[in-house]
Order: C-alpha cells, then structure tokens, then sequence
C-alpha cells in the first residue's frame, strides 16, 4: 500500500537521524541499540499474540469490536444489506479473495504481515499492528521500560518508540483503509479499493475524530502507569486516559 511506502520514508529520516546522533557521540552505544536490522527501518510484523500477553485487557476487548471480527464481515451470509447496497454478492465467500482481505487483516503481504496462502489467526482481522505499527522493533522495548520503570520509576521517551516503528499520529494508518476509494481526497489511494464509501451510504465518510472515539470499532482504554513520557502524543491521549478504566486486578 503506497502509505505504508510513506511511513517508511518518515521512519528512515528518524532513523538515519538517530543513527547519526548516536554514531556521533559512541560508537559502542549505536552498536548496542541500533542493530542493522533495526536501523534498516523495514520493521516486521509479529501478531497480536506477543501484544496480548502483557496487553490482555485491551486484547479482550479489541475482539469484541468491528475491527477484531473484520474477517466475519467477509464470509458468505453476512452483512447481507451492506454488500447487497455496495453491489457485492452476499451469498460469496471473499474471505480468500485478495480484493478484499488486504483492509480486513494485519499487514497483508508485507513482512511477516497475512499471507492469504498461509492465513494466521493472529494476524485476521483488523488487529493491534494495524494501528499501532508493525511490532518487531518497538515491543521489545516496551518490555525492557516497563522493567526498567518497576525496578526504578525511570521513564523512556515516546521518542525511541517511533524510531522503532511504533504509531502514534493513526490517522494515516486509518486513511489507507478508511480513505482508499476514488476522489476520497486522500492522496495515497491505490488499488483495490473500498466498496464501502459515501457514495454507497453517507455513514461511510471516515471522519477521524468522530471515528477513534467510536467504541463498537476502537477498543476500550485502560490507565497507564506513565512508562513512557513526552512527544509524540496524540492530542486526544489525555482525553482517553482520563476516561480509562483500571487495568483488571490480575493484569497489573
Ligand atoms: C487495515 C485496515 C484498517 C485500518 C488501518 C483501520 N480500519 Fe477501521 N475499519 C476497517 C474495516 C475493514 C472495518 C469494517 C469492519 C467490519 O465491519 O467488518 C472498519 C471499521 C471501522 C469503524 C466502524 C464504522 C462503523 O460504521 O461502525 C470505525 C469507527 C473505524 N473503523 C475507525 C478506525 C480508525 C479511527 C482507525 C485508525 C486509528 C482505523 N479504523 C483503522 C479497516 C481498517
Ligand atoms: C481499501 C480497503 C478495503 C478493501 C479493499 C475492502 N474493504 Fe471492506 N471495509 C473497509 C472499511 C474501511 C470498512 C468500514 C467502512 C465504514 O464502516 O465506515 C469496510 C467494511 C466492510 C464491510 C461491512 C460493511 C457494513 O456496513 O457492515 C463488509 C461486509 C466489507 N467491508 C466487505 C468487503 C468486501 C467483500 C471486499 C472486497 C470486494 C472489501 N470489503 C474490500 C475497507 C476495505
Ligand atoms: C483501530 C486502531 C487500533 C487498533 C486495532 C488497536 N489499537 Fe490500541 N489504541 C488505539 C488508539 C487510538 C489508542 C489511544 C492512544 C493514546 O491514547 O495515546 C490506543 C491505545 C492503546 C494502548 C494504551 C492504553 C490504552 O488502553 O489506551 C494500548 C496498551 C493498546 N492500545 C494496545 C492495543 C492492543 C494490544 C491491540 C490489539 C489487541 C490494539 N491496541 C489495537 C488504536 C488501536
Ligand atoms: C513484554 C511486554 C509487552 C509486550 C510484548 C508489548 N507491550 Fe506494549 N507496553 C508494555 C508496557 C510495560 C507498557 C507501559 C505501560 C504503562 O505505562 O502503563 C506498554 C505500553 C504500550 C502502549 C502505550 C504507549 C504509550 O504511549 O504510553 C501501547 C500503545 C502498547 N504498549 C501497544 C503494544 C502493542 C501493539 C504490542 C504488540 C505489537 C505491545 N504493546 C507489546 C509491555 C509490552
């Protein structure tokens, strides 16, 4: 998907700039926490299965959402009015066809990404790394700062996180779904498109600030203990945050 080019051209610039800055003052330390892999920016995606063990309060209720049974809406026999309005066929089975799958999974034919051949069920429906980016770069650090955060209440700027490929803006992760249809405005529209635009049905205009607060799409929101601190942080984080709920008592 042409976004995903995009992404990496922003992530490289970070990336080379932090490498520059760290080859600048040790080169010992840039060995130590970029690796090759890493500073080639071509970050992998994993699975929601590594989110879920220490992430299973936003798991549990990810799956309850639009987003988590995306791959249902493809099987044959359901959301019948919605694809008869789009000029789908309801009684076909587009759960293999690759027209379609791409938005209804997690990193559909990039690295690591569903493979129609090869499908794994954690990586069906519109899962974690959709949004919050491809996993393999920044989930080991999320491990590493929380340990470092229990044993010493150090925090770790948001700021390694995007280098490691972690989201935090989302609305161009939500557009190259949302927004990939003919005249959407959006720029990086490419083939296959959505069916499913406004000119089907009004209630298909994706509007971001309207459409991340919609709680039978978007998971609920649980509190965090401040492990990572500062920019980038999405305007409406304090927002959410605000609202969450505790984390359940056998998850803290
Ligand atoms: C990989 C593609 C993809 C990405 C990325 C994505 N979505 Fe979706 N979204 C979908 C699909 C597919 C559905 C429909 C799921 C279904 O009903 O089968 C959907 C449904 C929704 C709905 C429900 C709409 C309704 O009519 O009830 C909301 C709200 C939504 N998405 C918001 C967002 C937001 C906000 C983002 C970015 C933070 C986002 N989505 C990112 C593919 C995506
Ligand atoms: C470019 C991404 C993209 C492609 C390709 C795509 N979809 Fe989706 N699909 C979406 C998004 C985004 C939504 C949610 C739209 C909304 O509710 O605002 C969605 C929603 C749906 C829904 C639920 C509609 C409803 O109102 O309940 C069905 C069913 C569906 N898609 C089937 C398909 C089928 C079948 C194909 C292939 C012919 C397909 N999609 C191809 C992005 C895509
Ligand atoms: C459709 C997009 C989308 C998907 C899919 C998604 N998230 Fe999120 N997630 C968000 C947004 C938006 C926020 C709010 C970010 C903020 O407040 O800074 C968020 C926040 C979070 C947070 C911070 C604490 C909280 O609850 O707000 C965690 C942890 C998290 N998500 C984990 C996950 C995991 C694990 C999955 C997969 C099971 C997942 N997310 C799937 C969009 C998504
Ligand atoms: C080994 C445990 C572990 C794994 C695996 C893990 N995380 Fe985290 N994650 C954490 C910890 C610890 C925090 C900090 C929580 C806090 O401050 O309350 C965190 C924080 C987050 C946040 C909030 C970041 C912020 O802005 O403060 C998001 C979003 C998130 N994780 C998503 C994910 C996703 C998506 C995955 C899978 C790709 C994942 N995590 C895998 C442990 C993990």
């Amino acid at each position: 998907m042409a976004s995903v080019r995009k992404y990496s051209a922003k992530g490289d610039t970070v990336n080379s700039l932090i490498r520059h800055t760290l080859l600048a003052t040790a080169a010992v330390f840039a060995v130590l926490t970029v690796s090759p892999a890493m500073a080639d920016d071509e970050f992998m995606f994993e699975g929601r299965k590594k989110c879920y063990n220490c992430h299973k309060a936003q798991g549990k209720s990810w799956a309850k959402t639009k987003h988590g049974k995306a791959m249902e809406s493809l099987k044959p026999g359901k959301a019948k009015k919605a694809k008869l309005k789009a000029k789908l066929d309801p009684e076909k089975d587009y759960t293999e066809d690759k027209d379609c799958v791409g938005c209804h999974v997690d990193g559909f034919e990039q690295e690591g990404g569903y493979l129609i051949d090869d499908p794994d069920k954690w990586l069906t429906g519109v899962g974690c790394e959709s949004c919050h980016g491809a996993g393999s770069g920044y989930r080991k650090l999320h491990r590493k700062a929380g340990e470092k955060f229990e044993k010493s209440q150090k925090t770790t700027p948001r700021k390694k996180l995007l280098a490691r490929g972690e989201e935090f803006e989302f609305i161009e992760k939500c557009n190259a779904c949302h927004l990939n249809y003919e005249g959407s405005g959006w720029e990086g529209t490419k083939k296959p498109y959505t069916p499913f635009t406004p000119e089907v049905d009004e209630k298909y205009a994706f509007d971001f600030e309207k459409y991340v607060r919609n709680d039978k799409a978007m998971h609920q929101h649980f509190k965090l203990i401040g492990t990572f601190t500062g920019d980038p942080t999405p305007k409406f984080h304090e927002e959410f945050q605000k609202a969450a709920k505790p984390l359940p008592k056998d998850e803290e």
